[in-house]
């Protein structure tokens, strides 16, 4: 989603500002723009393409050394260039760029028409401007404290104004916006990895916080105007992460680093054979739990339901996955034993924000499982489990998805062994397995080449099916986002025994199925499934960790090493993962950064 990146010190900004939207380019957007004051002049650059053709378009703007950029990814308006940031008010006097969603525009934008100001873009972000140069009385504080007042949504906003080019304003509600310290230069961005190149000091900005900074300092008032005490965090985490280190895209990279993931995730909290949380939740805590809800979007709530499969079986507590967007208006029935779940890579997504709000209002107990430290839902969430994923950049969730399964995995183990509800030894032999997953892991990464031809072959189709029973209907799930994702196939993930009560009517002659088969009870099951959509025309491929697998019943079989079965979707999502790289490669299309989507997704 969109992305702030803000400089003012004593280097030139047009540099910085670019190589900051650079690193925001992960983030998805469909437009980006940067303004700079130079000399009392204010120069803006807006392209509809890459940020790559923002330096063209820069190349003789004057050294500059107060800026603001972004990237845009589009909300109210079309994607057009007069739609991208920065904006600016109707004297060209306050320029702003904005991440969220301003919900009064529509009568703010009245009233200032009706008071004479010009409106040249569709957005909602353009009355911002305007508000602050309507009641600008000299004090630019003042000025942004009495607009933030009167606007109502979410925002993060980059300020600058033309006339007070040693002055740059940062404010935020319900979206992230940090502030970076460097030695005779300051930053503001929405997200760490765009000044990280320049500094690893930060001050988190709290809502309605208003920072003002100049080369030499930053201070910052909170909703009253008063002075607070700026808090300055060192990040932990390497520029070199945001680099493809060889690889011809992020997502290449990142699904070879799913061994790796795993490794470190059960290094981190496995030491000598037992499983280290630090939480906040009593042994009694955990012996009263009734219910979980496991809440999250996307991929993470696909690795939610990976967790309700392995929590249900170790503890026998029942599990329910909820969407996000649909939870935080569903008027869910939560006890005071029940225990919420969040999973979330980038810890921002504002859906699965709404819910921790919701759930903590409750008091209800929780656990946020989070990929990005500092971020919303680490600091709002009573207990946090870090996966141990590093900097994921393409959109595509490939590495990220491991460690939350891996995650939750040990934390239904860790559930099991504290309620005494599954038989110990098997419970440390499970632990075991779980121990050997990434030398499996490793074997599947190495069969690539078998992905890669398979992948040639579907390159062209219209749709795809993925098909499972049980925990396969769960990879198949994700394997299905990851190929309309980035590739723009349609498909499906569905589990193959409703298959029959409508979907079948899409299978035609030639259609491609991928079929996970890794659970020995479903496999019957799956066969006789198999044999209904082959009698349709159906091209079957399967995925398959038994070794008892009728291999002549399908077109295709990729053979993955066993693994303990709860672990299956560890393993196999790889081939699935690199099948939707592979065939996106072959269409030419941009692997890391798919069309409409956003890594990070901060709007409801
Ligand atoms: C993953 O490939 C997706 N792009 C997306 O579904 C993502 O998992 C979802 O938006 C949730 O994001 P989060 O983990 O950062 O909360």
């Amino acid at each position: 989603m969109c992305g702030i990146v803000g400089y003012i010190g004593e280097n030139d900004a047009n540099s910085i500002l670019i190589n900051g939207l650079r690193k925001l380019e992960y983030r998805g957007y469909d437009s980006c723009g940067l303004a700079t004051i130079s000399n009392g002049e204010l120069q803006i650059s807006k392209t509809l393409n890459r940020i790559e053709s923002l330096t063209a378009a820069i190349q003789n703007n004057g050294v500059s050394h107060i800026g603001i950029g972004h990237t845009r990814w589009a909300t109210h308006g079309g994607v057009c260039e007069r739609n991208a940031h920065p904006h600016t008010d109707s004297y060209k006097k306050f320029i702003v760029v904005h991440n969220g969603i301003i919900e009064n525009y529509l009568s703010l934008k009245k009233m200032l028409k009706e008071k004479g100001y010009t409106f040249y873009s569709d957005t909602d972000t353009e009355v911002v401007p305007n508000l602050i140069d309507l009641y600008y009385n000299g004090n630019l504080l003042e000025t942004v404290k009495k607009v933030t007042s009167i606007i109502e949504g979410s925002f993060a906003f980059g300020i600058l104004c033309k006339d007070r080019p040693n002055e740059l304003i940062a404010t935020k509600r319900n979206s992230p916006l940090i502030v970076g310290i460097g030695n005779n230069e300051n930053f503001i961005a929405s997200d760490f990895s765009a000044i990280l190149k320049y500094t690893n000091k930060i001050c988190i900005l709290e809502n309605d916080d208003i920072a003002i900074l100049n080369e030499k300092e930053v201070k910052v008032y909170d909703k009253n105007l008063d002075p607070k005490q700026v808090t300055i965090k060192e990040i932990d985490a390497d520029d070199s992460d945001s680099e493809k280190n060889g690889y011809d895209h992020f997502m290449l990279k990142e699904i070879n680093e799913n061994t790796i993931t795993v490794k470190k995730t059960i290094d981190y909290y496995v030491i000598d054979g037992k499983i280290n949380f630090d939480l906040n939740l009593t042994d009694n805590d955990i012996k009263n739990i009734k219910q979980i809800k496991i809440i999250a979007c996307g991929t993470a709530m696909h690795a939610g339901l990976n967790g309700k499969n392995i929590i249900e079986k170790l503890t026998r507590i029942p599990v329910s996955v909820e969407v996000a967007s649909e939870f935080r208006y569903s008027d869910p029935i939560l006890t005071e034993n029940d225990l919420a779940i969040f999973i979330s890579q980038s810890g921002e997504t504002a859906d699965t924000i709404a819910c921790l709000e919701l759930v903590k209002k409750k008091g209800i107990k929780h656990v946020s499982i989070v990929n990005v430290k500092d971020s919303t839902i680490d600091r709002l969430s009573e207990n946090v489990l870090y996966t141990k994923a590093g900097t994921e950049i393409a959109v595509a969730s490939t590495k990220a998805y491991i460690a939350q399964v891996m995650l939750i995995d040990l934390f239904a183990i860790y559930l099991a062994d504290k309620l005494e509800s599954y038989n110990k030894e098997e419970l440390s032999k499970i632990l075991n397995y779980a121990i050997e997953l990434p030398n499996k892991m490793q074997e599947v990464l190495e069969m690539d080449s078998m992905f890669c031809d398979y992948a040639k072959s579907i390159s062209n189709c219209r749709d795809v099916f993925f098909l499972g029973r049980g925990l396969d209907y769960y990879i198949a799930l994700e394997g299905s986002l990851k190929l309309k994702e980035i590739s723009y196939i349609h498909s499906e993930g569905t589990q193959f025994g409703e298959l029959k009560h409508g979907p079948i009517a899409l299978m035609e002659e030639g259609t491609p199925a991928i079929v996970m088969a890794t659970q020995e009870k479903l496999l019957d099951k799956t066969i006789s499934n198999i044999k209904e959509i082959k009698a349709r025309g159906a091209r079957v491929l399967a995925v398959t960790t038994l070794k008892e697998f009728p291999v002549d019943i399908v077109d295709e079989v990729i053979h993955l090493p066993k693994v303990c079965e709860l672990f299956s979707p560890l393993e196999a999502i790889i081939p699935l993962q690199l099948i939707a790289y592979h065939v996106t490669v072959n269409k030419g299309l941009d692997v890391d950064k798919p069309r409409n989507l956003a890594k990070s997704v901060t709007v409801e």
